[in-house]
């Protein structure tokens, strides 16, 4: 394993992804973890990453220096390398000249670090402070024009410094980098794959849960799925599965996730099927604001649950699905301002006996979580299933949700996922989906005027979610689909393409 201590940078999950990359694993510790937990991992490398602030201001993140001493290679990395520095006798100060962007940078091929490594090679600079003195016993290693010290080494202490950033794209050498970082330095095997990461976690799932009671809530998403099977394969009917049906998804789901994980399915565990429709649609009745909608949901979800998990008594552990972006996203490893506030994360049942959360996917990103689905026999229609909020339909229906509504737009949108899948576009498009404007116009149908709702198509390509395109589909398939919705769904007149990208609007409308 390699650890990646995390001082607040933005590309800190790059670099967790780059190790893995290397079939290294490693995981994202925050700068708050203590030591001695460090120690227990007995990690072969740890990186220290980049981070917003100045090591010289009194408040800024540090970790203590006994880390140093541990023997165990480091690598700090732009904020990270300034804190090594500082904390080991150099100076660090405010640089006169600023770099952003790819500076060429002027490297010693004889450093373990860049070997291999062009002498002049484009690296990505982010960083308003600079080191001005390495410190004793410290070589410069990399230089650029205005940065005396892009990199230093000492090579007996394994201790390596970058002021660059390795782990972006942009810097065009820096898989490379890294990769000499865990082989040369660390001398990790680099065989580490998802088979595992598969195998591992379910031979640690089955030590720590002995002949505990598991309880896992399941929503048919890939994630709280894939963590259900490994939970199911680690503990077999140790473990109980509740899957609330909301009423607010998609046409058939609930049917088809009770053919996976119940009594006719393929897996050994308990599965609970509960149906709430009705309670969700009557808490929902008469809310228009779309935060409100969203707590509302994320709250009753809790609810149903929790009055379900009564019923089965006092449990040893509670399965969340959590993943590595669920971490940063709701706010726990990372400062960003809440948009919306996603209910599968954050919120947890009061009044369930547990004793202990297993996160099993908690230090994987999506990718990895779907190898893992694949590893564990999951069927490929779930494992790269798109992605479907929690708060499901109810924030696909603009407005007031009604049991009417969200028959409208489960169908509506059952036609638009099977016109795209029909023309082969499910794979080219990341996230498609049909929603329900609260807007309602005239039309005319069989010589008669209608006055109905509109149904808003979209579609968007992304790699991340963060951002994205709105896709630009053939017409023939918005055509197609046009025509089957106003044709096949009750009530609607007429029919919109989304054409935002986001920003400057968001995937789901609310
Ligand atoms: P937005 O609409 O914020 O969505 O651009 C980004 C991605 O997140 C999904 N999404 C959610 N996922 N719980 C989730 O698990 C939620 O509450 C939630 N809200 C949005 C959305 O489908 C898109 O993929």
């Amino acid at each position: 394993t390699v650890v990646v201590l995390d001082f607040g940078g933005q590309y800190n999950q790059l670099i967790a992804r780059r190790v893995r990359e290397c079939n290294v694993y490693c995981e994202i510790y925050s700068y708050k973890t203590d030591i001695e937990k460090i120690k227990e991992i007995q990690p072969k490398g740890i990186i220290f990453t980049g981070g917003p602030n100045s090591v010289y201001l009194e408040d800024s993140p540090a970790y203590t220096e006994e880390i140093y001493k541990l023997g165990i290679p480091i690598l700090g990395i732009c904020y990270g390398s300034q804190l090594m520095m500082h904390q080991l006798g150099g100076k660090v100060e405010k640089a006169p000249v600023r770099e952003y962007g790819k500076i060429e940078v002027h490297v010693n091929t004889d450093s373990a670090l860049f070997q291999g490594v062009s002498p002049k090679t484009i690296c990505w600079m982010s960083h308003n402070d600079y080191i001005s003195k390495e410190a004793p016993g410290f070589e410069i290693s990399a230089r650029t024009n205005d940065c005396p010290v892009a990199a230093v080494e000492n090579k007996e202490k394994k201790l390596y410094a970058v002021q660059f950033h390795p782990e972006v794209l942009h810097t065009q050498e820096g898989t490379k980098m890294l990769s000499n970082f865990v082989y040369q330095v660390c001398g990790c095997a680099g065989d580490w794959k998802m088979d595992s990461f598969v195998e591992d976690s379910i031979k640690a799932v089955r030590e720590k849960v002995g002949n505990g009671k598991v309880l896992c809530a399941l929503s048919g998403g890939v994630d709280s799925s894939v963590a259900a099977v490994l939970l199911s394969k680690a503990v077999g009917s140790q473990l109980t599965c509740v899957f609330v049906d909301h009423g607010l998804l998609r046409k058939n789901e609930g049917d088809e996730v009770e053919a996976v994980f119940g009594p006719e399915g393929s897996y050994d565990l308990n599965f609970i099927r509960v149906n709430a429709q009705e309670r969700f649609y009557e808490k929902l009745k008469g809310v228009e604001e779309p935060e409100r909608k969203r707590k509302i949901i994320g709250e009753e979800f809790i609810r149903v649950f929790e009055e379900e998990a009564k019923k089965i008594g006092a449990v040893d552990f509670l399965v969340q699905g959590t993943i590595y972006p669920d971490v940063v996203e709701s706010g726990v490893g990372g400062e960003s301002t809440v948009i919306k506030s996603h209910h599968n994360v954050g919120g947890l049942p009061d009044y369930v006996d547990f004793k202990e959360i297993i996160e099993p996917l908690r230090n994987l990103f999506k990718d990895e979580v779907r190898k893992a689905g694949l590893e564990l026999g999951i069927p490929e229609y779930l494992v790269f299933r798109q992605p479907f909020p929690g708060p499901g339909l109810g924030i696909r229906i603009i407005g007031e949700v009604t049991a009417e509504k969200v028959k409208m737009v489960q169908e509506a949108d059952a036609i638009w996922r099977e016109e795209i899948a029909n023309a082969g576009w499910d794979k080219k498009v990341n996230q498609y989906f049909a929603a329900l404007t609260n807007m309602r116009s005239v039309g005319v149908m069989g010589d008669e005027r209608t006055y109905d709702y509109a149904i808003a198509l979209r579609a968007v390509t992304t790699t991340d979610f963060m951002t994205a395109e709105s896709a630009e589909l053939p017409w023939e398939i918005i055509g197609k689909a046009t025509s089957r919705i106003i044709n096949e769904v009750k009530h609607v007149n007429r029919v919109l393409y989304d054409c935002t990208g986001k920003p400057p609007a968001t995937i789901e409308m609310e």
